[in-house]
């Protein structure tokens, strides 16, 4: 599912980019750009993060 639609961006990319190392929203930001342009899908992203982090 579409989590950041400014730059299309899914839940599935996110969960890569913490499998990847990314343990934060700063880190998944920098990787991606999730969360650098209207900030909308921040929260969500950062749940998903959070959430990717517990199973990792
Ligand atoms: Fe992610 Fe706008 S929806 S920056």
């Amino acid at each position: 599912m579409y989590v950041c639609l400014c730059h299309a961006i899914t839940d599935s990319q996110i969960k890569a980019a913490v499998s990847l190392g990314d343990s934060s929203l700063a880190d998944v930001k920098k990787r991606l750009g999730v969360a650098d342009q209207c900030g909308k899908c921040a929260r969500m992203a950062n749940q998903i993060i959070q959430t990717q982090l517990e199973y990792e």
